[in-house]
């Protein structure tokens, strides 16, 4: 028995800043033929849901034409950034209130034959601005597993290269609320942790968990603006969950995609040559 589960990300939606829709609906286009069970979208769902309705109901919007049983998941252009690391868009009560309204629960667990997914909203761990609820799913959901093997899914890196690296970046998550999550995972070690946010693919070990990065369907950032950690391309992961625990994965690339530098759209998020270097 096999699940068969596409990983998108990144998708960055808007009905105004339009930019990236038509890469969307080649993903979607792909998506529709391939035959998955579902569809995970990391976060970074809307080019500003943070700031604009209208970019998350353009978001919802698409992903419910898409036909298939989708799962959401918020990123920092979703609901704001978190509070350690956050320059502009902080999350809050109100960004997350609306990415609720619109979008629906930001933290899910899906059981499928062998396996539990649980989906966290990276923005708000360790943060206390939902009553427990995602510490709460978080306990639970590990403590049940009842032999199921389990995979975590959020927006952010949970580390660079090692889960006791001091790192203060919003490229990843930082440490305070990564150890928050290690310790309400108690002893579960998650087989898998997935994300999204760098706009680039990686595949690696840390903390004995394999961490696999999902490309962007919309657009990736060149050099030397941003520093490469893996592939810096577009497209999607296309995942194989086996009922005996095993797992699979394919990088997807579709054809048509156009690889959209984000230098080149200034409109979308400001002129990311001024801030530098190893910046965007
Ligand atoms: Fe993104
Ligand atoms: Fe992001």
């Amino acid at each position: 028995m096999i699940t068969r589960i596409a990983q998108i990300s990144d998708t960055h939606l808007s009905p105004t800043k339009s930019f990236f829709r038509s890469n969307f609906d080649l993903v979607a286009e792909h998506l529709r033929r391939a035959g998955h069970d579902h569809v995970i979208n990391t976060g970074d769902l809307a080019l500003d849901g943070a700031d604009s309705e209208a970019d998350l109901a353009e978001a919802r919007a698409a992903h419910e034409a898409l036909g298939l049983e989708c799962h959401l998941l918020p990123g920092n252009h979703d609901v704001g950034d978190h509070l350690d690391v956050a320059r502009r868009q902080p999350v809050n009560a109100e960004r997350l209130e609306r990415y609720r309204r619109i979008i629906g629960s930001d933290i899910w667990s899906l059981d499928i034959p062998g396996w539990r997914l649980l989906g966290l909203n990276a923005l708000t761990l360790g943060l206390d601005l939902d009553d427990g609820r995602q510490d709460d799913l978080i306990r639970n959901a590990s403590a049940s597993l009842a032999g199921r093997s389990l995979a975590v899914f959020l927006h952010k890196p949970l580390a660079d290269t090692a889960y006791d690296e001091a790192l203060s970046s919003n490229r990843f998550m930082t440490h305070g609320p990564r150890q928050h999550l290690m310790a309400l995972l108690g002893g579960a070690q998650p087989a898998l942790i997935c994300c999204g946010h760098v706009h680039q693919y990686r595949d690696s070990l840390i903390g004995g968990s394999r961490h696999l990065w999902a490309p962007a369907a919309s657009f990736m950032i060149s050099d030397p603006w941003q520093p490469g950690y893996g592939a810096k391309m577009v497209g999607y992961l296309a995942h194989e969950f086996h009922a005996d625990g095993r797992h699979r994965h394919d990088v997807i690339g579709v054809r048509g995609l156009v690889h959209h530098d984000l230098v080149s759209f200034p409109e979308a998020y400001g002129d990311v040559t001024a801030w530098g270097p190893g910046n965007a």
